[in-house]
């Protein structure tokens, strides 16, 4: 038994089931070492195309390719032996059409082991969504601030805000829902779409920025754990922070290694 409660490989038939239930605990994650710390205490690892920012030094998340999210999402799966892996589809790659979403999906399952894929959209993407499910790929959806669209919105700007906005987020989940996605992130909203969002659908809402009103929480490991650097999300608490850390031990071993006190002579402790 671990720290989420569960012992068994977490699926997306347990996350499913989970609905109304104890809250999912949801992560990022690009890489295995870091997998392998979250894994004991998360239900779903997410590899976020996120990564494009915060590994590549990118400004969106526009720029990254199928084959990053392979290598990545391949090495999470390598450290992951119970949470659910879930890899981001980047911009590009599944919004042309059904079968291009399930050539590039397929790719993604085949290449890193995975559980299944995440893709942003509502209504506009209900019949991929139908299509990947019936061919054996499980989705988790993403409504509300999506971040592939950054430059049709304007920025990365809270959605939902007035009557109008709400209606569409609402729309969008139960299109996703309706399609036959898992479950559905939902970002960037207030509490009230977010509450009822969470009570009109029938799959878990995994909220990032929307309130505590969903069925579970995600964010961005490298924010939690204060390795951002000047990025961030505007939504994230900083559970701790380990930039300071890791600037003071790379100074002392600089500072050892200019000295010549590292590597210690031989027969020294
Ligand atoms: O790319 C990402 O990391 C994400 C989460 C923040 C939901 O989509």
């Amino acid at each position: 038994m671990t720290a989420s409660g569960e012992s068994d490989p977490i699926t997306v038939q347990t996350i499913r089931a989970r609905k109304g239930g104890a809250p999912l605990v949801c992560l990022t994650a690009y890489g295995a070492t870091m997998a392998r710390l979250l894994d004991p205490h998360v239900d779903l690892i997410l590899v976020g195309d996120s990564l494009g920012i915060l590994l590549y030094g990118q400004t969106s998340t526009l720029g990254v390719t199928l084959e990053q999210m392979i290598v990545h999402g391949a090495a999470v799966q390598r450290g992951t032996a119970r949470a659910c892996v879930i890899v981001d589809l980047p911009f590009g790659s599944y919004q042309e059409s059904p079968q291009q979403a399930f050539r590039n999906a397929a790719r993604v399952m085949a290449e890193t082991g995975c559980t299944g894929v995440k893709l942003e959209g509502g209504r506009e993407m209900a019949e991929t969504i139908a299509f990947l499910t019936a061919r054996g790929i499980p989705v988790l959806g993403h409504v509300g601030l999506m971040p592939q669209m950054v430059n049709v919105l304007g920025g990365f700007v809270s959605q939902g805000g007035d009557a109008a906005g709400a209606a569409a987020i609402l729309e969008d989940a139960k299109a996703v829902a309706e399609a036959g996605a898992f479950a559905v992130v939902v970002e960037g909203t207030s509490e009230a779409v977010a509450r009822q969002v969470t009570a009109e659908i029938p799959i878990p809402t995994i909220g990032i920025g929307a309130s505590a009103a969903c069925d579970g929480q995600i964010l961005v490991t490298d924010e939690l754990l204060g390795l951002a650097g000047d990025w961030s999300s505007g939504f994230a608490k900083r559970f701790a922070d380990l930039g300071p850390a890791v600037e003071e031990a790379v100074a002392a071993y600089a500072g050892e290694v200019r000295d010549r006190r590292f590597p210690a002579a031989e027969g020294d402790v």
